[in-house]
């Protein structure tokens, strides 16, 4: 089966009550275990590639990959602009072959936004690609830039029709207290889910996006901790609100920190426990299997999108 936009993925996903995991990916080790995991539990999934991450492994490097792992498993996979910053790289990543952009027009006013928003939204559907918009403003680290919870912004529910409609977006990231990274939480966990139904109330059967929604396994920054490393305070968002949301409008789920934690804590555990090894192959291979079973935990028991492929 060829590369798929997110079109059919959310429609079923909102009439089923379930979410899709967007992973983010950066190598070869992070495709094969998002990927693995995804054949295992036959689940649909998004693979979403930063701005940095195309700096990092180059787009051709990753689009190859992402192929091969298309042929490996036969599912139906999505590849995504993970926070496209402006209409060239979501143009760029059009041009070649992404099959959805998110343009994250966040941090513009609201009529910026519209304008930059819809600029992508013509040149992507012409070409079948899909759209992710943002409204609202999450609080974390995204790439080198870094929002403090005094500049982000809860989404306002009554801007998301107005939106919707004059952009033609077809699915909508809001912030209702997730944020980016590893430390989302100072006290207890608290999202938004009044502003959640408030959305969907208003914009009956529209997918919504959760960014931010790691929930920083303490399993992992234990293990982290354990072998050399340091991550005091590191705090996610509870699955059963993950879980929650996936029942309601929202129809894709962003994980990244997730993954890089079980990633690491597997390398750092591996090296501990073997100073001697300096293949890589033996402490990525670890790495690579942590990866893997992080994502079908999530598929099963967090996004519920598990046989849906
Ligand atoms: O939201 C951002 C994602 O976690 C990607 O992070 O920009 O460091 O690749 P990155
Ligand atoms: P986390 O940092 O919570 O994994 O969020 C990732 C994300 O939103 C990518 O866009
Ligand atoms: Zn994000």
């Amino acid at each position: 089966m060829p590369l798929v936009n997110t079109k059919e993925m959310f429609r079923k996903a909102y009439e089923g009550g379930y979410a899709i995991g967007a992973f983010n990916v950066n190598n070869m080790e992070i495709i094969q275990g998002i990927t693995e995991g995804a054949k295992m539990e036959n689940a649909p999934v998004i693979l979403q590639v930063s701005a940095g991450a195309r700096k990092y492994a180059k787009h051709v490097y990753l689009m190859k990959m992402i192929e091969a792992a298309l042929a490996d498993t036969d599912l139906p996979i999505a590849v995504h602009l993970d926070h496209g910053p402006d209409f060239e790289t979501c143009k760029s990543c059009i041009d070649g072959g992404f099959t959805s952009v998110m343009i994250d027009g966040s941090h513009y006013s609201f009529e910026e936004n519209i304008a930059l928003t819809k600029k992508v939204v013509d040149y992507a559907h012409d070409r079948g690609v899909t759209v992710e918009a943002e409204l609202g403003r999450l609080a974390g680290v995204e790439d080198d830039v870094k929002v403090s919870a005094e500049d982000s912004s809860y989404t306002r529910p009554d801007e998301v029709e107005e939106f919707a409609t004059r952009t033609g977006c077809d699915s909508l990231a809001i912030a209702i207290g997730t944020s980016h990274g590893a430390f989302k939480f100072t006290g207890e966990p608290h999202l938004r889910f009044d502003i959640l139904e408030e959305v969907q109330k208003r914009l009956p059967g529209f997918p919504i996006v959760l960014h931010g929604a790691s929930s920083v396994i303490p399993e992992y920054v234990d293990m982290i901790n354990q072998f050399g490393g340091s991550m005091p305070g590191a705090q996610g968002v509870p699955e059963n609100m993950l879980r929650q949301a996936a029942g309601m409008a929202v129809c894709k789920i962003n994980i990244d920190s997730d993954l890089r934690l079980a990633f690491t804590a597997l390398i750092r555990k591996h090296l501990v426990e073997h100073p001697d090894h300096f293949d890589p192959r033996q402490y990525l291979g670890d790495a690579r299997t942590a990866l893997r079973d992080m994502v079908r935990h999530k598929i099963v028991h967090v996004l519920g999108c598990n046989g849906k492929a």
